[in-house]
């Protein structure tokens, strides 16, 4: 695929199918997510792939965010985050190495970022869509439990949904009128 068919082709997925995505593919997503670029070739960022052990813990840990302990809640809104959970054929836990240093701590953030882009781009040249999220689950403690990351070592910094999905409807870009100019 043209790159620049993939750049614009590339949407964040918020209603998936359960199919599943190749192992292959996956490990090309990852294996593009390697060729970002980063300072000091600190190669900061780790994807970690879930089972569904993993991601049932997870589905626990969200409905106790979200709900506490409101036992009232309806079926329906269990099913929903279950389906969010479990649809997508894979949940990547993207984390950053840690470093002491704010100045690498930026440009490791700007890595993992260039990254995840790569993973995406690499995944919908294979006709697969991604979704990266944050939100109070992916910086809770459990969640660092749950995966068996320390928050010493790394930070949390997105999940990565993976699968099939319903290909959103587009949205307004900026044009480069806005977001480029020239100085003479
Ligand atoms: C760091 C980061 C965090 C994001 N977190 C969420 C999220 O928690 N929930 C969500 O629906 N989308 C999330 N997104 C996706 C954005 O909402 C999405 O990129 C934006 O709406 C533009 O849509 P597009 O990706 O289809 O171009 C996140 C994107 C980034 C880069």
């Amino acid at each position: 695929m043209d790159i620049f068919q993939a750049i614009k082709e590339r949407r964040t997925i918020h209603s998936f199918s359960p199919n599943k995505v190749s192992k292959e593919i996956i490990e090309r997503s990852i294996d593009a997510a390697n060729y970002a670029p980063c300072h000091r070739l600190t190669f900061p960022w780790r994807f970690t792939s879930l089972g569904e052990k993993k991601r049932e813990l997870l589905f626990q840990l969200q409905l106790k965010i979200n709900f506490g302990d409101d036992y009232s809640i309806t079926e329906q809104k269990i099913e929903k985050i279950k389906s969010k959970m479990f649809n997508p054929s894979h949940l990547l836990i993207a984390s950053q190495i840690s470093t002491n240093d704010p100045v690498q701590k930026l440009e490791d953030y700007a890595s993992c970022a260039c990254a995840i882009q790569n993973l995406s781009l690499s995944l919908v040249a294979d006709g697969v869509g991604c979704k990266w999220s944050t939100g109070r689950i992916t910086r809770h403690s459990h969640t660092y439990e749950i995966v068996g990351i320390n928050p010493q070592d790394e930070e949390i910094i997105g999940f990565l949904w993976v699968g099939y999905g319903v290909i959103p409807s587009p949205i307004t870009r900026p044009t480069s009128s806005l977001t480029f100019r020239e100085k003479f």
